[in-house]
This record gives C-alpha cells, sequence and structure tokens, in this order.
C-alpha cells in the first residue's frame, strides 16, 4: 500500500512573523518502487533574489521523475529526502528582489532548475524567474503543466542542436511518447518531412498531428523501411540498441542526436567511420526556447497531449501508470482542484 497520508490543503501566508505556512508535498525519504511516494507537509519556500513564488497548479510527470525515485539520486545533487517533479505550470504568488519579468498573479510554466531538484510535486515552487515564461494563451494549467520538459528537449534536440531544415527527412523514434508527440509537431513546423515510429494503435493520432511516415516497429523493422530514405535528423529516445540501428538510416553529414546517456551500445566510433554526427543531449532550463514553443502553440503549430491527470496525492498511480512505457503524450498532476479541472 503506498505511505501516502491525507493532509488539509494550507493558505498562504501573509503575516510575515507568523511562523512558517506549511504546503503538501509529495516526498520519498528511501530509493524504491512507486510506494515510496508519501503527501507530506512541509515549509513553503520563499523566493530569494531574482526567484519568483510560484503556486503550482500542475506538475508534469516525466520519466526523469521515476528514474529519479527509484535510484534515490536526482542527477545532479540531493539524496532523499526530496521532492520529485521539473516541469511546473502556476501562478507567481511571490516575486523576489530584482525580478522584472513577472509580477504577482502571471501564469507561468517552466522547467525550473533541471537537472537540479525542482521539487514540482508541491503547492509551491521557487526558482529563478528566468526559467519560466508566460503560459501560452488558450492553454490550461494541466496542458501547460504537460509541456516544459517533453517540449524543451524536443525543441532543443530539433532546432538547438540539428537545425532542422525545411524539406528535411526527420525520424523521430517513440513518436507519441511525451517527448515524441511534440518533436513531431515541431520538425513539421520547421518544414520537415517527418517519420515516426509507434505501435500501429497510435498510427492515427500521429497521421493527425501531421506525421507523413508511420512505422510500427512491432511488425516492421525501420532500418530495412528506411535503408535509401537518406535521413538528415534523428531524434532518438530509447537508447540501447536503437541508436547504432537509427546510424544506418542517415545521410552522410546527418545528425543522430540520443537522449539517453551513451552507453557501451552508444555507436560513437561508427558515426565518425560514416561521417554522421552522433550526440546525448541533456534538456536545459530555457525561457528563449519556451517562448518559441509558446508562439508554436499560439499559432496553432502544437497541441500537447495531457492524456492522464491524476490528484497530486496519486503520484503513486502516476508513476505506475508512467512505466508501463505504453503512455500517449503526457502525465499530469492536478496541484490545485480536480483533476478535471483547469
Ligand atoms: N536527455 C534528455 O534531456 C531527455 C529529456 C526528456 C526525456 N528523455 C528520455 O527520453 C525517453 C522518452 O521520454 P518520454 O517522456 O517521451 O517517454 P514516454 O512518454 O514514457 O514514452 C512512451 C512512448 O514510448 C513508445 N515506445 C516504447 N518503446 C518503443 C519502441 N521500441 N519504438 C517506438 N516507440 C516506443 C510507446 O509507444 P507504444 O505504446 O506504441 O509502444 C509510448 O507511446 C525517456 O527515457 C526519458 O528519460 C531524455
Amino acid at each position: 500500500m503506498d505511505r501516502t497520508t491525507t493532509v488539509p490543503a494550507t493558505t498562504a501566508a501573509t503575516d510575515p512573523t507568523a511562523a512558517p505556512a506549511l504546503m503538501r508535498a509529495i516526498s520519498q525519504d528511501a530509493a524504491g518502487g512507486p510506494e515510496v511516494l508519501t503527501l507530506v507537509e512541509t515549509p513553503r519556500p520563499s523566493p530569494g533574489p531574482g526567484e519568483i513564488l510560484v503556486r503550482v497548479h500542475a506538475a508534469g510527470v516525466n520519466p526523469a521523475d521515476w528514474k529519479t525515485r527509484a535510484r534515490g539520486v536526482f542527477a545532479v545533487g540531493a539524496t532523499p529526502p526530496f521532492t520529485l517533479g521539473f516541469d511546473v505550470a502556476g501562478v507567481v504568488e511571490e516575486a523576489g528582489a530584482g525580478v522584472t519579468l513577472f509580477r504577482v498573479g502571471d501564469a507561468v510554466y517552466g522547467m525550473p532548475r533541471f537537472p537540479h531538484p525542482a521539487g514540482a510535486y508541491a503547492e509551491y515552487v521557487t526558482a529563478p524567474a528566468r526559467h519560466f515564461a508566460p503560459r501560452p494563451r488558450g492553454l490550461t494549467h494541466i496542458q501547460a503543466g504537460a509541456l516544459p520538459l517533453a517540449a524543451l528537449t524536443a525543441w532543443q534536440a530539433l532546432v538547438d542542436t540539428a537545425d532542422v531544415r525545411p524539406g528535411q527527412r526527420v525520424l523521430v523514434h517513440a513518436a507519441a511518447g511525451g517527448v515524441g508527440h511534440l518533436a513531431v509537431q515541431i520538425a513539421k513546423a520547421r518544414g520537415a518531412y517527418v517519420i515516426g515510429t509507434a505501435g500501429v494503435a497510435k498510427h492515427g493520432l500521429l497521421r493527425s498531428l501531421g506525421v507523413d511516415e508511420v512505422i510500427d516497429y512491432r511488425t516492421e523493422d525501420f532500418v530495412e523501411t528506411l535503408r535509401d530514405a537518406a535521413v538528415d535528423v534523428v531524434v532518438d529516445p530509447l537508447g540501447g540498441p536503437s541508436p547504432a540501428r537509427s546510424l544506418r538510416t542517415l545521410r552522410p553529414g546527418g545528425t543522430l542526436v540520443s537522449l539517453l546517456p551513451p552507453d557501451d551500445a552508444f555507436p560513437a566510433r561508427e558515426a565518425e567511420a560514416a561521417g554522421v554526427r552522433a550526440v546525448f543531449m541533456l534538456v536545459e532550463p530555457d525561457h528563449a526556447g519556451l517562448r518559441e514553443i509558446t508562439s508554436l502553440v499560439e499559432d496553432g503549430r502544437l497541441r500537447v497531449i495531457a492524456d492522464e491527470v491524476f490528484p497530486l496525492e496519486e503520484a503513486a498511480r502516476a508513476h505506475r501508470l508512467g512505466e508501463t512505457g505504453r503512455t500517449t503524450g503526457k502525465i499530469v498532476l492536478s496541484v490545485v482542484g480536480t483533476a478535471s479541472s483547469s
């Protein structure tokens, strides 16, 4: 059974001499399965200079979260106890000294501090103001909470790293996943011809997102299918044997962007021999990138799929679902209100 304790919601403190206000958060004091996620009351943070305090309405759930939960360490920094979560959508509650980007009451979204702990599975988060951007017009908090980490990953892989150009051929693996469903749309928005791999049940969705060619990875060998495709860019969120196999679809001079840290199977030497670039990319907080993503959303060229929404206290259920590796789009925790609202 999950070690979750139901605790009452807190209200924001207004008296600076009062004891620190408490907030609800999901914490873990050991590495392990989803059952280590516990609902606790903890002091609400205060923004330092250059930081904002955000009342969190929604927090995206990412593979980085359940990997961190299971290993007990963040990529950089804290060991348990800690609060998971990197994706934040919410409203600015306080602005620290020197903040000019936002005012109290602004709706914002962002992926603050990554890969350092951000603590988004909580009612409040403090982080540098520049790690956020205004929430795209027309999006709910839930939709905005689904975007930052996955969309920034897709943007930084396709645009900053691979410099995708109109007419280029882009292969996106796991194209219906959190990163993938955004990557295919960003590649389309850059004018690329987009090929996506996914199980056949998700091909209709991928077509509706503009994917030009879909490959059922369960019944088709993408290397065979794309033997003469001369792909320009591959985005690979799969790792293992996939980067080495994907390399065989690239034209000389093409780029493979792997989203998993290189292991023994990473084809560094093969890439050099084939005259292609093969790199591992780690997403970074990125105010300018978020603004580009906002533009795409507001122009109707980027649609985020928040497929499953759980209340904060059901973070363990959200992790169990995510760890199946079979989800479509994103999983989001609703921190304010019910799972279906805002
Ligand atoms: N380096 C970075 O900065 C960075 C940033 C973000 C994410 N990542 C990493 O990238 C990976 C993907 O993240 P995500 O959020 O997109 O994950 P996700 O949403 O959990 O991915 C789920 C999707 O993967 C698909 N899938 C699974 N195996 C597949 C295969 N062999 N071929 C094609 N599709 C397959 C599933 O489709 P089916 O149901 O059809 O199988 C499902 O739609 C994670 O390992 C994550 O840690 C790295």
